[in-house]
């Protein structure tokens, strides 16, 4: 697979950037090639098989919680070096923080994503994905994995949208990119009836503390 990192200033990022400068979110159908698509889509099932991803907690501070009732997917952070298709993934959400921090001045410092594996009727209910008690989370990213989802299957991402709150589903089709700022947009994922796959992450802004 050849190496992905891309321009930040190439224009599937531009628009973004627009897009979170003008209304806060953005969607692109076609984000990354079938080749990465697939093989983020193996590796993910390759760790599933393996037992690496466990049941997402909520919460932070000292006792996170396990809460089925609130969300149901199983989760594994990617770390650098562990496989070549993750690696490409980090080079262009590299390329995509250096565009954000270009057009939209957000001194985003890092990056961190983890894969995730709904279970069919596993969801997760509305929240935003900023902390109360760390608001280094600034813009979420999340880029969808699965083969032919149809409309049947469910497992939409529901983002509410503007001052009225407006519903808006974004069909999870591999491929598929949606990015959002991580502390404006109260978003939910709908029960899938098949298992469901995908890469979430965060541009991170620096921390506050004086150390
Ligand atoms: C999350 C989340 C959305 C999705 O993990 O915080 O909201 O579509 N994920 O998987
Ligand atoms: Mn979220």
């Amino acid at each position: 697979m050849r190496a992905m990192a891309i321009s930040p200033e190439h224009p599937l990022l531009l628009r973004i950037v627009d897009d979170l400068a003008e209304r806060g979110w953005s969607q692109q159908n076609v984000f990354l090639t079938q080749a990465l698509t697939v093989a983020l889509a193996q590796e993910c099932r390759r760790r599933s098989r393996a037992g690496e991803l466990v049941p997402a907690a909520v919460g932070r501070g000292l006792e996170p919680q396990v809460r089925q009732g609130i969300r149901g997917d199983l989760t594994q952070w990617v770390d650098p070096g562990g496989a070549e298709c993750c690696d490409h993934y980090l080079a262009l959400m590299e390329s995509l923080r250096e565009a954000l921090n270009r057009g939209l001045f957000l001194g985003l410092e890092d990056f961190e994503c983890h894969f995730a594996l709904y279970p069919p009727g596993a969801f997760y209910t509305r929240h935003l994905d900023r902390f109360r008690d760390n608001d280094r989370r600034m813009v979420s990213v999340v880029v969808y994995l699965n083969p032919a989802w149809l409309p049947g299957d469910g497992g939409q991402l529901r983002l509410y949208l503007g001052a009225q709150g407006t519903p808006y589903d974004v069909t999870p089709t591999g491929g598929c990119l949606v990015v959002f700022l991580a502390g404006e947009v109260p978003h939910e994922v709908l029960p899938a009836q098949r298992e469901r796959l995908s890469l979430t992450g965060w541009f991170r802004r620096r921390g506050s503390e004086p150390f």
